[in-house]
C-alpha cells in the first residue's frame, strides 16, 4: 500500500500554501513536482562532487562519469533494456521523437516510403514526422479513433501495408487512453516496419518492459517521472541506434575526427555530443530509486483507484454539466481527466481553480490534430500522480462548484 502521508512530505511543493490555503497540483501528465531524495542528490553531487565526464582521467572525473553512467544503468533496469548501452540521454522525451525522426527518415527512407501515426499523438510525434514528409517526401497514415477514445484499429493492417515505421504514444495525455502496445508493435513487425513508442506519459505512472513491450524504441522524459527537466532518454534496439545517425555533432561523440572526416563513437556516446546534462542525469536516477522503492505497480493501483474516485465524483456531482472525454473504465486510461465544464472556456475555468489554488492544465494540450479530432478547442486537464489523494479530488470538485457560482448557474 502507498503511505500517501509519508510520499507527500517528499515534496516540498504539496507543503506549500498560498494565502493560508495548502497547493493542490493536478497537473503531473504535464510536469511532476520533485521529492526531496531527487532535489538533494542533484544538489549534493553539484556541491560535493561536480567533474566533467568522459573526458578526464583524474579521480573526481572519473567518479563523475561513473556516477553519470550509474543513472544511465538504472534506467536500463527501470525499463528492461537488455544494455545499458542501448539507453540513450537526450534533452527530452521529444529530443528523443526527433533524434529518430529526423535520422531515421534521413538515413533510412525514401521519397514515397510511408510512416504510420496515430490521431492521438502529442506534437512531439507529429511534428517531426511532418518535417520529415516536407523534406524526404514521406508518405504520413494515420490511425484514426473510435468515439469512446480508443485507437480504431479497425484499418490496421492496410494502414501499416509497405509502411516503414508505426510510431505511437502508449498513453493519450489528453484522453488518457492507454493503448495496446504489444498488438501495435506485433503489427508493426508483421509489415516489416519499426515500432517506435513514445512512452513519456506510460512508463512515469507502469511497470515498463520494453522488452514484453515488443518495441524497437521508446521515448520517455524525466521531468514527468520525478526527476528534472532537461534530461530524457530514447531506448533503442541496437541494431537500430547502431544504424541510426547522430543529429548533433561534436565532442564525446566521435572516435576520430579529421580535416575532411569523422568516425562516429560507439553507441550510445554517438548520440551525446558536447558536455550531456550531468547533474540532470544524477537527479534522473534519483527519481527513478525513489519511484522503484516505492513500486511502479503499486504506483498504477494507486493512481486507478484515485482515478476511478475521481471520475465517479466528478459524474455524481455535476451529471451533464461535465463531459469527461476518454475511456470510462480505468483498467484501460491512466490518471489524465480531460473535461469540458458547461459551455464555459477550459482557461475561465482554470483561472477559477487557480483562485482555489488546484493546478490544472487547460488548453490543447500540444495536440492539436486531437483537439480537432474531439471538436474541441481546449479542454480542462486534470492529472494525477502517486501524491495525489482523495482531497486533491474532492478539491477540484468544490473549484468546480465555485466556477458554477461565479459564472452564475
Ligand atoms: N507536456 C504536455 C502535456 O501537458 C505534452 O501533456
Amino acid at each position: 500500500m502507498i503511505n500517501l502521508e509519508t510520499i507527500r512530505k517528499d515534496f516540498p511543493f504539496l507543503e506549500r500554501s498560498i494565502d493560508g490555503r495548502r497547493v493542490i497540483y493536478l497537473d503531473s501528465a504535464n510536469t511532476s513536482q520533485k521529492p526531496n531524495q531527487v532535489i538533494d542528490a542533484m544538489s549534493a553531487f553539484m556541491r560535493d562532487a561536480y567533474a566533467p565526464i568522459n573526458r578526464s582521467a583524474y579521480r573526481m572525473a572519473a567518479a563523475a562519469t561513473d556516477a553519470y553512467e550509474g543513472a544511465r544503468a538504472k534506467i536500463a533496469t527501470f525499463v528492461n533494456a537488455p544494455s545499458a548501452d542501448e539507453v540513450v540521454f537526450s534533452r527530452n522525451a521529444t529530443e528523443a521523437l526527433n533524434l529518430f525522426a529526423q535520422g531515421w527518415s534521413r538515413a533510412r527512407l525514401s521519397p514515397g516510403d510511408a510512416v504510420v501515426l496515430t490521431h492521438m499523438e502529442h506534437h512531439a510525434n507529429v511534428v517531426p514526422w511532418q518535417m520529415m514528409a516536407a523534406e524526404r517526401g514521406i508518405e504520413l497514415r494515420w490511425i484514426p479513433l473510435t468515439d469512446d477514445g480508443h485507437l480504431d484499429l479497425t484499418d490496421l493492417d492496410r494502414l501499416l501495408d509497405g509502411a516503414k515505421v508505426l510510431s505511437f504514444t502508449a498513453m493519450s495525455n489528453v484522453l488518457g487512453t492507454l493503448n495496446p502496445v504489444r498488438l501495435l508493435c506485433d503489427a508493426a513487425h508483421q509489415a516489416g516496419a519499426i515500432a517506435m513508442v513514445d512512452a513519456c506519459q506510460s512508463v512515469p505512472h507502469s511497470v515498463t518492459d520494453v522488452v514484453a513491450m515488443g518495441a524497437d524504441l521508446c521515448a520517455f522524459s524525466a521531468h514527468k517521472m520525478l526527476g528534472p527537466s532537461g534530461i530524457g532518454a530514447l531506448w533503442g534496439r541496437s541494431e537500430i541506434l547502431e544504424a541510426l545517425p547522430p543529429l548533433l555533432g561534436g565532442g564525446n561523440m566521435i572516435d576520430d575526427v579529421r580535416l575532411d572526416r569523422f568516425t562516429c563513437a560507439p553507441v550510445p556516446a554517438k548520440f551525446e555530443a558536447g558536455t550531456p546534462a550531468i547533474v540532470e542525469a544524477i537527479g534522473f536516477g534519483a527519481a527513478i530509486d525513489y519511484l522503484s522503492s516505492i513500486g511502479m505497480a503499486e504506483i498504477r493501483r494507486h493512481e486507478m483507484d484515485l482515478t476511478r474516485y475521481a471520475l465517479d465524483s466528478l459524474t455524481e456531482r455535476f451529471g451533464s454539466d461535465i463531459t469527461i472525454h476518454g475511456p470510462a473504465n480505468v483498467e484501460e486510461r491512466g490518471g489524465v481527466i480531460s473535461f469540458a465544464f458547461r459551455d464555459l472556456h477550459p482557461h475561465d475555468v482554470s483561472q477559477v481553480l487557480d483562485e482555489k489554488n488546484v493546478c490544472v492544465r487547460a488548453g490543447h494540450h500540444c495536440a492539436k490534430p486531437l483537439m480537432r479530432q474531439m471538436g474541441a478547442n481546449a479542454t480542462v486537464r486534470a492529472s494525477m500522480y502517486l501524491y495525489n489523494d482523495r482531497s486533491d479530488v474532492d478539491a477540484l470538485c468544490e473549484g468546480l462548484a465555485g466556477a458554477n457560482d461565479i459564472f452564475g448557474f
